[in-house]
Formats: C-alpha cells, sequence, structure tokens
C-alpha cells in the first residue's frame, strides 16, 4: 500500500501538533482563545470597534467602566463567560461553558485586565 508512508507522516504531523499544542503556555494560547471568542465583538484590543461591535455596541472593555467593575473579580468575569450575556431574552453573548475549560476563562479573564492596562500605556 503506497499511501501508508504519506498516512503514518499525516498522523506523526496530528501527533505532533497536538503535543506541541499542550505544551504551549497560557500566554500564547489566550490571545487565540481571545482571537476566537471574544475579538468577533470586541476587536483584538478589546475596545470592541469591530464592525459586528460597532453594531451590537459592545463595551469597550478596555474603558475605565468595565475595568473597575470586573477589576479583582475574576471570578465574576468567568461567570460571565460561561454563562453568557442575555438582556430582554436576547442572547448577546453566547454562553461557552460547554466550549471553554474553566482555566481559559480564568485566562481570558486575566487577559481582559491586561488590555486595561495596555491602554494605560499609551
Ligand atoms: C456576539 C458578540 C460578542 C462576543 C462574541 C463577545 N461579546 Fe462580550 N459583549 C458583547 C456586547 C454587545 C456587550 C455589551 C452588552 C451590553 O452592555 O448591553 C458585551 C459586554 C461584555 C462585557 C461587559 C459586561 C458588563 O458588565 O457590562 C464583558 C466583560 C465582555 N463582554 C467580555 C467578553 C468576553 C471575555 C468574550 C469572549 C469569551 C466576549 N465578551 C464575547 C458582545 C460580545
Amino acid at each position: 500500500m503506497k499511501y501508508l508512508p504519506i498516512i503514518i507522516c499525516a498522523l506523526a504531523l496530528c501527533l505532533g501538533e497536538a503535543y506541541a499544542a499542550e505544551q504551549t503556555d497560557a500566554d500564547k494560547k489566550v490571545p487565540a482563545v481571545w482571537a476566537k471568542n471574544c475579538a468577533p465583538c470586541h476587536g483584538g484590543n478589546g475596545k470592541g470597534t469591530t464592525t459586528i461591535g460597532r453594531k451590537m455596541k459592545a463595551a469597550d472593555l478596555t474603558s475605565e467602566k468595565i475595568q473597575k467593575k470586573y477589576k479583582d473579580k475574576q471570578e465574576e468575569v468567568i461567570k460571565l463567560i460561561s454563562e453568557g450575556l442575555i438582556k430582554d431574552k436576547k442572547i448577546i453573548m453566547k454562553p461557552l461553558k460547554d466550549k471553554l475549560e474553566e482555566e481559559d476563562m480564568k485566562e481570558l479573564a486575566k487577559y481582559l485586565e491586561e488590555l486595561g492596562k495596555k491602554k494605560d500605556e499609551k
């Protein structure tokens, strides 16, 4: 079977990647999780100036108001992410508890704080 070496190669690549993903430290992983789950509305910088973000009036997560509200309240951010945000029976932010690990949410909460700090640096 002449494809066998190719299959083995592909498999090795897959395993290698899975392994690499597990090896990456949270620092590198979080921006990717953010990019996938939050950035479509909140933008990479958290300001919510993406097309969808503007349309939905996504909060500027770097604003003093939000930063103050969630300062040192990691568990509230985790709750918000896991249960989502529902207003007037409309789903604004989808609950992500089935999609993300608790650890990811924790890191996102930290990331949120970092975004606020980054803004101050400018
Ligand atoms: C589908 C678009 C969308 C996605 C995806 C999304 N958000 Fe939001 N988010 C919003 C909107 C819109 C608001 C403003 C809601 C309001 O105040 O009416 C908001 C508000 C927030 C707030 C402020 C809530 C408050 O107390 O006022 C936080 C914090 C937040 N989002 C975090 C996140 C995080 C973290 C993620 C990724 C896990 C995420 N959002 C993904 C649309 C989104």
